[in-house]
C-alpha cells in the first residue's frame, strides 16, 4: 500500500496542468477509480479484515486527496502566472488617435447653450418626440383649422383611441408639460428633436430646436430682450453684436418677435457681427395669457417669456457649416472636420 502511495505521489507531482491533474483524480478516486475499486472490494472480506483494510484504504484515500488539493493550489497559481506573463499589456505603446471619435456639432451646440443658461438658474426639461395634438397645438393657443398648423407641415401618426398623435413640430409642447407639472417660478431649457415635412439645403425632416421658458412674477419684455441679447453676444463671441427684434406672430406669445443679428454677406461668405445685413436667429415673445390659463396659471400674478431656436441653424452660422443635410450623413470625414475633441473641446 505505501508503495502505491509513493507511486501516486510521484504521478501527482508530475502533473503539468489542471486538466492532467483532474484526469488523475478521476483515475484514482472517481466513481470507477482505483482507490474506489479497492473500497468496493472490501465487501468480499470478513468483518475483521474489512475493519483493518478499510481503515488503511480510507487513510490512503485521505492522503491522496490531500496531495491532489496541494497540487491543485500550486497549478492554479502557476497557470495564473503563465497567463499574466503572456497577457501583459505594454503601457508604453502610444495610443491610436485615428480611432478617436468626436462630439457632433449638434451635441456640442446644445451643451454650449445649456451651459450658458444654467449660470442663470435654467434647468433642462424634456418631452416626448411623439406628441398629441393637445400639447403640440391646442394648449399652445393654436386652435383646430388655424393656418399655423399647415405652416408646420406636420407628420401625423395613425389615430390612437381617438387621440391625434404626431411627431412634434417644435419643442414648445415642453412648455405646456412643464407648466402643468412643475411648481412656479420656473426657468427651463428644452433641447430636442423636432420634425417637419421639409427637405433642402437648410431643412431636414428631423432637426433640433432648443426652447427657453421663464415664468416668474413681474417678468416683462425688457427681461426677454436683455437675456437674449446677452446670450447671442456670448454665443457668437462678438461683444458689440448688432441685434434687432422684429414684430412677428406666434399664437402662443403676445407680443411676438423674431430676433435678428447683424452680419455681412457681401463677398460670398457670412461674417457675423459685421456689415449691414440681418439674419434671423430665433423666435420669441411674452407667453400668451391663454397659454398660461390652459396650464392653470393666473396671468395676473405670473408672466413669462419664451424663445425657440434651431440648433443646426445656429451651429451652421457659428461654425461655418454650409449644408444642413450633411449633419446626418454620418460621413466620418465631415465628422472629424466639424466635430469637437472630447478631451480638448476644440
Ligand atoms: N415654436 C416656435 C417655432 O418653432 C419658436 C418659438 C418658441 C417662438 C417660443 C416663440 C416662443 O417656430
Amino acid at each position: 500500500m505505501s508503495q502505491d502511495l509513493n507511486h501516486w505521489q510521484q504521478q501527482i507531482a508530475a502533473c503539468q496542468s489542471l486538466k492532467q491533474l483532474d484526469d488523475l483524480r478521476v483515475h484514482l478516486i472517481g466513481k470507477t477509480g482505483v482507490i474506489t475499486g479497492l473500497l468496493k472490494g472490501l465487501g468480499a472480506l470478513s468483518f475483521e479484515e474489512r475493519r483493518e483494510k478499510g481503515a488503511e484504504i480510507n487513510q490512503l484515500k485521505d492522503s491522496v486527496q490531500a496531495l491532489l488539493e496541494v497540487k491543485k493550489t500550486d497549478l492554479v497559481e502557476f497557470e495564473l502566472q503563465q497567463r499574466l506573463k503572456h497577457e501583459s499589456v505594454d503601457v508604453t505603446l502610444s495610443p491610436r488617435p485615428e480611432h478617436l471619435g468626436t462630439i457632433h456639432p449638434v451635441s456640442r451646440t446644445i451643451d454650449e447653450i445649456v451651459a450658458y443658461f444654467s449660470q442663470f438658474g435654467f434647468t433642462v426639461a424634456t418631452g416626448p418626440d411623439i406628441e398629441d395634438e393637445e400639447h403640440n397645438f391646442n394648449a399652445l393657443n393654436i386652435p383646430a383649422h388655424h393656418p399655423a398648423r399647415q405652416s408646420h407641415d406636420t407628420f401625423y401618426l395613425p389615430n390612437q383611441d381617438g387621440i391625434v398623435k404626431l411627431l412634434r413640430t417644435h419643442t414648445s409642447p415642453v412648455q405646456i408639460r412643464t407648466m402643468k407639472n412643475e411648481s412656479l417660478p420656473l426657468r427651463i431649457l428644452a433641447p430636442g428633436r423636432t420634425y417637419r415635412c421639409d427637405h433642402d439645403a437648410t431643412h431636414t425632416p428631423m432637426f433640433h430646436q432648443i426652447e427657453g421658458l421663464v415664468i416668474e412674477k413681474n417678468i416683462h419684455m425688457g427681461h426677454l430682450k436683455s437675456c437674449l441679447i446677452d446670450f447671442c453676444r456670448h454665443f457668437f463671441e462678438v461683444d458689440k453684436l448688432p441685434v434687432r427684434f422684429r414684430p412677428s406672430f406666434f399664437p402662443f406669445t403676445e407680443p411676438s418677435a423674431e430676433m435678428d443679428i447683424g452680419c455681412d454677406r457681401s463677398n460670398g461668405t457670412m461674417k457675423i457681427g459685421e456689415g449691414r445685413d440681418w439674419l434671423e436667429i430665433l423666435g420669441c415673445g411674452m407667453v400668451h395669457p391663454n397659454v398660461l390659463k390652459n396650464c392653470g396659471i393666473d396671468s395676473d400674478v405670473y408672466q413669462g417669456f419664451a424663445f425657440g431656436m434651431g440648433v443646426e441653424r445656429v451651429a451652421m452660422l457659428k461654425y461655418g457649416i454650409p449644408d444642413i443635410r450633411l449633419f446626418y450623413e454620418s460621413d466620418t470625414r465631415w465628422l472629424s472636420h466639424y466635430g469637437f475633441s472630447p478631451f480638448t473641446g476644440s
